[in-house]
Parts: structure tokens; sequence; C-alpha cells
């Protein structure tokens, strides 16, 4: 069996910056409430003056990323593309980086696991590199919110958590041992699909339906989300991921080097922060910047990490999510 290293990152975001002070403009919100409660001060939203979409952004993280690695497209051997925000309905976005990149025929999987997304994708590439079927996989996360936000102050309480953005990262097969991805761990429990939803269009609710319903009881169209019902499930999720990685590794919290968690609230990410007596050296946050970029987050935060030289060689890293479906997850490496 093969191991598998990251051996390129890379992340966009869109230029317009959107501050919790520019929302009191258009929704009934203030700074004051949502630093409190999630600890953002602005995220991106795309300008839809420019060319950003999902598909384009992911391509732009993703062209850095192959870069970095010391790679050209041509050495791609497969594309993973999660996102919960296509640019269209179908095709997903894998072929779309293919395209946008002119990269050759290779094949392009999409993954629908919303804020646990760059974890499965992650996960998904490695059994591909670890089984030795391909040397270097294009993992990306791509997110494009703001186009499908209810920026009224009836969808207040979504709508200022997401921000857009896109990560890439490059998986490749690697002969060191003991380094790269340690193990993945994923899970769902779909019976909480409806506490975080987005409904339509779908083929359950359709096009004509919603432009039949389209009045202010049909809020479907509007990702829908029980925050603290939501909440809860993610603290103790993340918690669980975190210790499974760790347990099937024979590693202590001690050990962590470096931990990644999907940025959803600030407040999640400061109580698991406290529950496993972690320093502030050892947890990366950028949520302040970007809000919640769902399948982008965990790979833009790992990118701005090790960018600030907050990654060394031989760390302990541990990416670990929870999002819509519910879905959860972690990635344990060594760097
Ligand atoms: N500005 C001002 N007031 C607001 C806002 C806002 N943006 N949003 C809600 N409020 C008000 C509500 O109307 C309510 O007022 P009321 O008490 O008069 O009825 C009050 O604030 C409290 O509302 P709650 O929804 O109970 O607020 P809560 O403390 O739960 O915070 C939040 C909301 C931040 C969304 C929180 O529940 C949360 O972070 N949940 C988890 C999010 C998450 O982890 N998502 C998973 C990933 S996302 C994915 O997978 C796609």
């Amino acid at each position: 069996m093969y191991s598998s290293k990251i051996t390129g990152l890379g992340y966009y975001v869109p230029e317009n910056v959107v501050t919790n002070n520019d929302l009191t403009t258009f929704m009934e919100t203030s700074d004051e409430w949502i630093q409190e409660r999630t600890g953002i001060k602005e995220r991106r939203w795309i300008d839809p003056k420019t060319d950003d979409t999902t598909a384009t952004m992911g391509a732009k993280a993703a062209k850095i990323a192959i870069e970095r690695a010391g790679l050209t497209k041509n050495d791609i051997d497969f594309i993973v593309f999660a996102t919960l925000s296509p640019d269209m309905y179908f095709p997903g976005g894998g072929v779309q980086i293919q395209d946008l990149l002119e990269m050759p025929t290779i094949g392009a999987l999409d993954v629908r696991n919303q804020c646990s997304g760059f974890i499965y994708a992650l996960s998904v590439a490695d059994q591909f590199i670890k089984t030795g079927m391909y040397k270097n996989i294009l993992v990306i996360g791509s997110e494009n919110h703001s186009g499908a936000l209810d920026k009224s102050t009836r969808g207040r309480n979504v709508s200022v958590i997401f921000g857009d953005g896109a990560g890439a990262a490059i998986l490749s097969r690697c002969a060191e041992e003991g380094k790269g991805i340690l193990s993945s761990h994923l899970h769902s429990e779909g019976k909480h699909a409806k506490e975080l939803v987005l409904e339509g269009p779908a083929t359950q609710r359709w096009v004509p339906e919603i432009i039949e319903n389209n009045d202010d009881s049909d809020l479907s169209y509007y990702p829908y989300m029980n925050g603290q019902f939501v909440f809860k499930h993610a603290v103790s999720r993340f918690s669980e991921a975190i210790i499974e990685a760790l347990q099937a590794n024979n590693l202590q919290k001690e050990d962590i080097d470096m931990l990644i968690p999907h940025q959803a609230n600030l407040r999640i990410a400061q109580y698991i922060q406290k529950k496993f007596n972690l320093s502030d050296k050892q947890v990366f946050n950028n949520i302040m910047k970007y809000g919640n970029t769902t399948a982008a987050s965990v790979i833009i935060a790992l990118t701005e990490a090790w960018e600030q030289g907050k990654i060394k060689d031989n760390d302990l890293v541990i990416l670990a999510a929870f999002g819509s479906g519910f879905t959860w997850g972690s990635v344990i490496l060594r760097w």
C-alpha cells in the first residue's frame, strides 16, 4: 500500500469584502450580535459583475495548488470537487475544472457533503492513492453561498454566517513511511437532514412548484437552519471525530500540533479548544475574515495556516468538520 501526502495548497476568495456593518444596510442585525454569537467580522461575497463562480474560484485555487506542488495540469490524474453550491444542477463542478484548466480527459468526481465536503473529498482521494490507482489528485472545495441566501431580516440567522471562497490541495503518492494521511473517519446521520437544508430546486421541490408557491410561506429555495440544534450536535460530533482520529493512531490530544476545525462558528471551535485543553497555537481559525465557507472552509484555513508557517514538517495535523446531512468526519495527517 502506498501513502498519500499533501504536496500543494492554494485558496482564492472574492475581492468583495462585506462587513457586519454592511449587512445592517439591508437587514436588521448588528456587528455586536454577529461577533458575539459567531466571531465573524466580515466575509467575502462574490460581486456579480466579476467572473467568480463556484467553478472559476475552484479553478483559481487549483492553479495555485498545482504550481506549489511543482506539477503541471498534465500531472494530475483525477479531480475530486466538493461543493453544496454548484454553478449548475448538473453536471457538477468537477468537469468544469477539467475544462477551465484545460486538463486531459481525466476523471472528475463531485462530492455533496456540505461542511464535511472537503474531509470526504480528501478521504476519497486518499483511497485512490493508497491503492496505487492514481499518483496526483486535485481536491477542491468551493462555495458560492451569496447567490442563494435570503438577505432580508427573515433570513438573517443563516445569511450572516456564510461566505464565498475556494481552496484546493494536491494529494500525491508518498514514499516516506509514516508521513501524510494517517487515517480518515467519515460519518452521517440522515435523520437530521431537514435541520440544515436547502430543499429546492430539486426533484422533490421542482421549479414550477416553487414559482406556484412563491409567497411568504414557501422558503424552500433558501437554506434553512435550526441553529441551536445544529450547534449542539456540532460540538459533540466534532469531539468524537477528533477522539476517533487520535485513538485510531494510538495518539493523545497532547500530540496534536495543529487542529483545523471547520469554520462554522468561532464559539464551536473555542469550545473544542477548551475541551481538549489546546493552546491558541494548536488551533487555527479564520472565520473572522471569511465566515463559514462550507466545503471550502477547512482547506482555506489549512492553506492559510501553512502559508503563515504554523504547520511544519512532521507536525501532527487534524482536520475535522461537521455539517448538513448531518455529516461529520476527520482526517489526521503527519505533515
Ligand atoms: N442578527 C440579529 N439577531 C439575530 C440574528 C442576526 N443575524 N439571527 C438571529 N437573531 C435573533 C433571533 O431572531 C432570536 O431573537 P429572539 O430571541 O427575539 O427570538 C435571537 O437572535 C436568538 O436566535 P438564535 O437562532 O437562537 O441564536 P443562536 O444563539 O442559536 O445563534 C447561530 C445562531 C449563530 C446560527 C448558532 O445557532 C450557530 O452557530 N449554530 C450552528 C451553525 C453551524 O454549525 N452550522 C453547521 C455548518 S453549516 C453547513 O453544514 C451548511
